[in-house]
């Protein structure tokens, strides 16, 4: 089975771990790769769930051979450990499931840094399974810290359902975030933005890639040629659908869809409009990603609009860096696996519960508790699940999500465009 994977994925990162499985070697990436090809082409299509998404890199190709792809620590990770091109590069809980069995859960991307509790044992293979059970069901990282001192809220109780998070220590988890579509994206840089608001975008991920080298990979500070390195291939990935069955590929026939017209698109505020030339199409289901699209771009009965806060044209984060509370931190929408916060206002007493501060624990402020950076939308169907904790399984039930708890009202010829849309980012 795991030579049957081999071959089948020669092309992929995949590949690697499988070797390092069957071979209990740690090989680096770029050995393998000189055995099955240094780079994969541009617009190579990936399979998803939804078709078949692909990237398109302005270096010529897609290079496997830098700095990204080798690891730059003591634990065996690097960035493509969690960043893998055939998932839009993030990583999808069905890959660690496969890297898990194929392992035992030894491969690195299995640290105790992002086990439920770093306390829990990890020395046999059912106690991994065990310890690493938010990674294989949701793919979520753990992420966190104290609270922030001096901020206008103080955490006055915490529930954690793996009892690690306490008054005095954050547990916030994560989901990858792919790391493609700069060129027209925000300048805000990860989840709840870090230290990058308001600061430029290669500033931000210069110190993403800076500080991702030191903690997830535990290594020395990097060398400013090795992190120009690894944002350089960054800001020349461009990753979206490309093939819908059924559709097509989705830049044919006057269509913007796919990698490449991406890539070609300036960093500007505005409407999505990469299916226009499909309005009415003979074709149904070319007609139905244009009506989603319209649904997407316009206001909804609530008064809102999907585009008036992912309103980077074609790319979908906010163009004014600004994060959101879209309630998907928010106790309504909390799973039990995910910790609970209760935050009281220092001011007026007022008290939320949440599952991860979001925002409010880098800046302190009563009113950013709970919201998060507006992400990219291209790729979407090649990295379920969605929102930052992963609570969202399908793109169905982030349009539910939305009808819940933001009162949007689709009905459900609405809401299946909207969803044959997002699955042709
Ligand atoms: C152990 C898994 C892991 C490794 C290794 C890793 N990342 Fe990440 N990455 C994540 C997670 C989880 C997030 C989301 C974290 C958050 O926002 O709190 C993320 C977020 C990011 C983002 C933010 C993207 C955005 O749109 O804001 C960038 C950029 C990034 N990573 C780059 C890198 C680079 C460069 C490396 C290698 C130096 C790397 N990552 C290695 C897990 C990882
Ligand atoms: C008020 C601003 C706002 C509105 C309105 C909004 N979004 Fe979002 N969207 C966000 C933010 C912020 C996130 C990240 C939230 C999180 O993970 O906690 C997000 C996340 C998403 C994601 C998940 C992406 C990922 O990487 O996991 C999808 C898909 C999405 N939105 C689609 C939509 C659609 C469709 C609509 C309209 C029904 C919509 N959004 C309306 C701000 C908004």
């Amino acid at each position: 089975m795991i030579i049957k994977g081999v071959v089948s994925r020669v092309f992929t990162i995949r590949v690697v771990f499988a070797l390092t499985a069957v071979l209990g070697i740690a090989f680096s990436v770029s050995k393998v790769n000189s055995m099955s090809g240094d780079s994969l082409p541009n617009n190579l299509p990936h399979p998803n769930p939804g078709g078949k998404a692909a990237t398109f890199s302005t270096q010529g190709n897609v290079n496997l051979t830098g700095e990204y792809f080798q690891a730059q620590g003591t634990n065996g990770r690097s960035c493509v450990s969690c960043h893998i091109p055939e998932e839009a590069w993030s990583i999808n809980p069905g890959t660690l499931q496969d890297l898990f069995d194929q392992t035992d859960g030894t491969h690195p991307v299995f640290n105790i840094l992002d086990a439920n509790n770093p306390n829990m044992d990890v020395s046999t293979p059912a106690a991994r399974l065990a310890a690493y059970s938010m990674l294989l069901s949701r793919g979520v990282f753990r992420r966190g810290g104290p609270p922030r001192p001096n901020s206008e809220w103080e955490l006055i109780a915490v529930e954690d359902p793996h009892g690690f998070a306490s008054l005095e220590r954050l547990v916030h988890w994560r989901r990858v975030m792919p790391t493609i579509n700069f060129a027209q994206g925000s300048a805000t840089v990860n989840w709840d933005g870090g230290n990058s608001i308001g600061v430029d975008q290669l500033a931000g991920l210069n110190n993403q890639a800076a500080r991702n080298i030191i903690g997830a990979q535990q290594g020395l500070p990097a060398p400013p040629e090795v992190i120009a390195d690894i944002v350089n291939f960054e800001r020349s990935l461009s990753t979206a659908q490309l093939i819908v069955p059924g559709v097509g590929r989705l830049d044919s026939d006057s269509a913007r869809g796919g990698p490449e017209e991406l890539s070609g698109m300036e960093k500007t505020l505005g409407r999505f409009d990469l299916f226009d030339a499909w309005v009415d199409h003979s074709n149904p289901r070319r007609a139905q990603i244009a009506r989603g699209q319209a649904i997407f771009n316009s206001t909804n009965a609530n008064g809102r609009s999907c585009n008036g806060c992912h309103n980077s044209a074609n790319n979908g984060t906010n163009i004014d860096n600004t994060l959101f509370d879209i309630r998907a931190a928010s106790l309504a929408a909390r799973t039990p696996d995910l910790p609970l916060y209760t935050f009281r206002n220092k001011s007026t007493g007022e008290t939320r519960q949440l599952s991860d501060a979001g925002r409010g624990n880098i800046t302190g402020l009563w009113t950013d508790l709970g919201k998060f950076k507006t992400p990219t939308l291209r790729a979407l169907a090649a990295r379920a699940p969605y929102f930052h904790n992963g609570i969202a399984p399908t793109l169905t039930d982030v349009v539910l999500h939305y009808e819940k708890h933001l009162l949007f009202v689709y009905t459900d010829q609405e809401r299946a465009d909207l969803v044959a849309f997002l699955n042709a980012l």
